[in-house]
Protein backbone atom coordinates (compact mmCIF):
# COMPACT_ATOMS: atom_id res chain seq x y z
CA UNK A 1 0.00 0.00 0.00
CA UNK A 2 1.50 3.13 -0.82
CA UNK A 3 0.66 6.48 0.94
CA UNK A 4 0.77 9.92 -1.04
CA UNK A 5 1.45 12.91 1.33
CA UNK A 6 3.13 16.68 1.12
CA UNK A 7 6.33 17.17 2.61
CA UNK A 8 6.54 20.28 4.36
CA UNK A 9 9.81 22.86 5.33
CA UNK A 10 9.32 21.06 8.53
CA UNK A 11 9.18 17.28 7.51
CA UNK A 12 12.02 17.86 4.74
CA UNK A 13 15.51 17.66 6.69
CA UNK A 14 14.51 14.28 8.69
CA UNK A 15 13.61 12.64 5.19
CA UNK A 16 16.58 14.42 3.48
CA UNK A 17 18.94 11.10 3.63
CA UNK A 18 15.92 8.90 1.55
CA UNK A 19 15.38 11.95 -0.67
CA UNK A 20 19.24 11.37 -1.57
CA UNK A 21 19.05 8.10 -2.15
CA UNK A 22 16.29 8.78 -4.87
CA UNK A 23 18.23 11.39 -6.41
CA UNK A 24 21.61 9.59 -6.71
CA UNK A 25 19.99 6.67 -7.73
CA UNK A 26 17.87 8.33 -10.34
CA UNK A 27 21.20 9.93 -11.60
CA UNK A 28 23.48 7.10 -11.48
CA UNK A 29 20.78 5.59 -13.60
CA UNK A 30 21.19 8.11 -16.29
CA UNK A 31 17.81 10.30 -15.70
CA UNK A 32 17.99 13.44 -17.13
CA UNK A 33 17.10 15.48 -13.79
CA UNK A 34 19.78 18.48 -13.63
CA UNK A 35 23.13 16.38 -12.82
CA UNK A 36 25.68 14.83 -14.11
CA UNK A 37 26.85 11.40 -12.67
CA UNK A 38 28.16 10.39 -9.93
CA UNK A 39 26.49 12.37 -8.26
CA UNK A 40 27.86 12.76 -4.45
CA UNK A 41 25.88 12.82 -1.02
CA UNK A 42 27.00 16.16 -0.36
CA UNK A 43 25.60 17.66 -3.72
CA UNK A 44 22.34 15.62 -3.26
CA UNK A 45 22.53 17.11 0.38
CA UNK A 46 22.60 21.02 -1.10
CA UNK A 47 20.33 20.33 -3.57
CA UNK A 48 17.44 19.29 -1.14
CA UNK A 49 18.98 22.04 1.43
CA UNK A 50 18.11 24.62 -1.60
CA UNK A 51 14.82 22.98 -1.82
CA UNK A 52 13.49 23.29 1.41
CA UNK A 53 14.17 26.80 1.30
CA UNK A 54 11.95 27.18 -1.34
CA UNK A 55 9.33 25.28 0.03
CA UNK A 56 9.74 27.54 3.06
CA UNK A 57 9.12 30.54 0.60
CA UNK A 58 6.23 29.45 -0.35
CA UNK A 59 7.92 29.33 -4.14
CA UNK A 60 7.51 25.13 -4.27
CA UNK A 61 5.24 22.85 -3.27
CA UNK A 62 6.17 19.07 -2.97
CA UNK A 63 5.07 15.32 -1.94
CA UNK A 64 6.19 11.75 -0.93
CA UNK A 65 5.34 8.60 -1.87
CA UNK A 66 5.99 6.23 0.90
CA UNK A 67 5.67 2.45 1.10
CA UNK A 68 5.89 0.34 4.26
CA UNK A 69 6.95 3.58 5.84
CA UNK A 70 9.24 4.04 3.46
CA UNK A 71 10.00 6.97 1.33
CA UNK A 72 10.23 5.56 -2.46
CA UNK A 73 8.92 8.70 -4.55
CA UNK A 74 8.82 12.16 -4.82
CA UNK A 75 7.27 15.23 -7.19
CA UNK A 76 7.56 19.33 -6.79
CA UNK A 77 5.41 22.13 -8.21
CA UNK A 78 6.65 24.94 -8.81
CA UNK A 79 4.04 28.11 -7.62
CA UNK A 80 6.45 30.97 -7.33
CA UNK A 81 5.82 32.26 -10.92
CA UNK A 82 5.53 35.72 -12.46
CA UNK A 83 3.06 38.08 -12.28
CA UNK A 84 1.70 37.02 -15.42
CA UNK A 85 1.70 33.18 -15.19
CA UNK A 86 -0.02 32.89 -11.76
CA UNK A 87 -2.60 30.50 -13.27
CA UNK A 88 0.34 27.66 -14.42
CA UNK A 89 2.41 25.74 -12.58
CA UNK A 90 5.63 23.75 -13.58
CA UNK A 91 5.68 20.02 -12.50
CA UNK A 92 9.12 19.21 -11.60
CA UNK A 93 11.51 16.34 -10.03
CA UNK A 94 9.10 13.67 -10.31
CA UNK A 95 11.73 9.99 -9.15
CA UNK A 96 10.62 7.03 -7.59
CA UNK A 97 12.96 4.40 -6.31
CA UNK A 98 14.38 2.30 -8.67
CA UNK A 99 13.28 -0.82 -6.85
CA UNK A 100 9.99 0.73 -7.03
CA UNK A 101 9.23 1.80 -10.29
CA UNK A 102 6.30 0.17 -12.16
CA UNK A 103 3.95 0.22 -9.65
CA UNK A 104 2.24 3.56 -10.21
CA UNK A 105 3.92 5.76 -8.11
CA UNK A 106 4.76 8.27 -10.52
CA UNK A 107 1.26 8.38 -11.60
CA UNK A 108 -0.08 8.80 -8.44
CA UNK A 109 2.67 11.76 -7.21
CA UNK A 110 1.51 13.67 -10.52
CA UNK A 111 -2.10 13.47 -10.03
CA UNK A 112 -1.55 14.95 -6.44
CA UNK A 113 0.16 17.45 -7.48
CA UNK A 114 -2.14 18.13 -10.25
CA UNK A 115 -4.80 18.16 -7.37
CA UNK A 116 -3.76 20.49 -5.20
CA UNK A 117 -2.99 22.82 -8.37
CA UNK A 118 -6.49 22.27 -9.46
CA UNK A 119 -7.40 23.31 -5.75
CA UNK A 120 -5.23 26.64 -6.17
CA UNK A 121 -7.28 27.48 -8.94
CA UNK A 122 -3.99 26.63 -11.27
CA UNK A 123 -5.36 25.88 -14.61
CA UNK A 124 -1.86 24.86 -16.57
CA UNK A 125 0.92 22.18 -15.70
CA UNK A 126 3.80 22.46 -17.80
CA UNK A 127 6.81 20.09 -17.37
CA UNK A 128 10.05 18.94 -19.64
CA UNK A 129 10.80 15.14 -20.04
CA UNK A 130 13.86 13.67 -22.33
CA UNK A 131 11.96 12.82 -25.44
CA UNK A 132 10.40 9.21 -26.02
CA UNK A 133 11.69 8.09 -22.31
CA UNK A 134 8.87 6.11 -19.95
CA UNK A 135 8.01 9.08 -18.60
CA UNK A 136 6.98 10.60 -21.42
CA UNK A 137 4.56 7.82 -21.86
CA UNK A 138 3.50 7.99 -18.52
CA UNK A 139 2.41 12.10 -19.21
CA UNK A 140 1.03 11.11 -22.48
CA UNK A 141 -1.38 8.17 -20.35
CA UNK A 142 -2.53 10.91 -17.77
CA UNK A 143 -3.13 13.17 -20.38
CA UNK A 144 -0.30 16.02 -21.23
CA UNK A 145 0.10 16.64 -24.76
CA UNK A 146 3.96 17.77 -26.48
CA UNK A 147 4.24 20.97 -27.24
CA UNK A 148 7.37 20.22 -28.89
CA UNK A 149 10.91 18.53 -29.22
CA UNK A 150 14.22 20.71 -28.23
CA UNK A 151 17.04 18.97 -29.77
CA UNK A 152 20.17 18.93 -27.87
CA UNK A 153 18.09 20.21 -24.83
CA UNK A 154 20.77 18.76 -22.00
CA UNK A 155 22.65 16.35 -21.06
CA UNK A 156 21.53 12.98 -19.47
CA UNK A 157 23.52 12.44 -16.01
CA UNK A 158 25.59 9.68 -17.98
CA UNK A 159 27.22 12.35 -20.10
CA UNK A 160 25.56 12.95 -23.86
CA UNK A 161 23.05 15.70 -25.50
CA UNK A 162 19.07 14.55 -25.23
CA UNK A 163 16.36 15.82 -27.05
CA UNK A 164 13.70 17.27 -24.77
CA UNK A 165 9.55 16.98 -24.93
CA UNK A 166 8.01 20.25 -23.74
CA UNK A 167 4.34 19.22 -22.28
CA UNK A 168 1.46 20.65 -20.83
CA UNK A 169 -2.10 19.75 -19.50
CA UNK A 170 -5.05 21.63 -18.84
CA UNK A 171 -7.12 21.68 -15.91
CA UNK A 172 -10.62 21.49 -14.88
C1 LIG B 1 9.35 8.42 -14.60
C2 LIG B 1 9.22 7.72 -13.25
C3 LIG B 1 9.05 8.78 -12.16
C4 LIG B 1 7.99 6.81 -13.28
O1 LIG B 1 7.83 6.30 -11.97
P1 LIG B 1 6.96 4.96 -11.72
O2 LIG B 1 6.67 4.94 -10.26
O3 LIG B 1 7.61 3.80 -12.33
O4 LIG B 1 5.64 5.36 -12.52
P2 LIG B 1 4.40 4.44 -12.93
O5 LIG B 1 4.51 3.11 -12.29
O6 LIG B 1 3.20 5.27 -12.66
O7 LIG B 1 4.57 4.33 -14.50
C5 LIG B 1 5.78 3.83 -15.08
C6 LIG B 1 5.60 3.31 -16.47
O8 LIG B 1 6.66 2.36 -16.73
C7 LIG B 1 6.14 1.00 -16.74
N1 LIG B 1 6.98 0.09 -15.96
C8 LIG B 1 6.69 -1.18 -15.72
N2 LIG B 1 7.67 -1.76 -15.03
C9 LIG B 1 8.61 -0.81 -14.83
C10 LIG B 1 9.85 -0.82 -14.17
N3 LIG B 1 10.33 -1.90 -13.57
N4 LIG B 1 10.56 0.31 -14.14
C11 LIG B 1 10.08 1.42 -14.73
N5 LIG B 1 8.89 1.48 -15.38
C12 LIG B 1 8.16 0.36 -15.43
C13 LIG B 1 4.79 1.18 -16.11
O9 LIG B 1 3.92 0.18 -16.53
C14 LIG B 1 4.37 2.52 -16.67
O10 LIG B 1 4.16 2.45 -18.06
P3 LIG B 1 2.99 3.25 -18.79
O11 LIG B 1 3.12 4.69 -18.43
O12 LIG B 1 3.21 2.98 -20.24
O13 LIG B 1 1.74 2.64 -18.24
C15 LIG B 1 10.47 6.84 -12.93
O14 LIG B 1 10.69 5.97 -14.03
C16 LIG B 1 11.71 7.65 -12.67
O15 LIG B 1 11.98 8.02 -11.53
N6 LIG B 1 12.50 7.93 -13.74
C17 LIG B 1 13.73 8.68 -13.61
C18 LIG B 1 13.46 10.14 -13.36
C19 LIG B 1 12.68 10.77 -14.48
O16 LIG B 1 12.92 10.56 -15.64
N7 LIG B 1 11.71 11.60 -14.05
C20 LIG B 1 10.90 12.35 -14.95
C21 LIG B 1 11.52 13.69 -15.09
S1 LIG B 1 10.47 14.72 -16.04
Amino acid sequence: MVRIAPITPDQLPALTLALCDILIETVGLGASVGFLAPLSLDEARAFWSGICQALARGDRLMWGAWADEALVGTVQIVVGMPGNQQHRVDLVKLMTLPSARGGGIGAALTLAAEAEAARRGKTLVVLDTVAGNPAQRLYERLGYEAAGVIPDYARSSAGPLEATCLMYKRLG
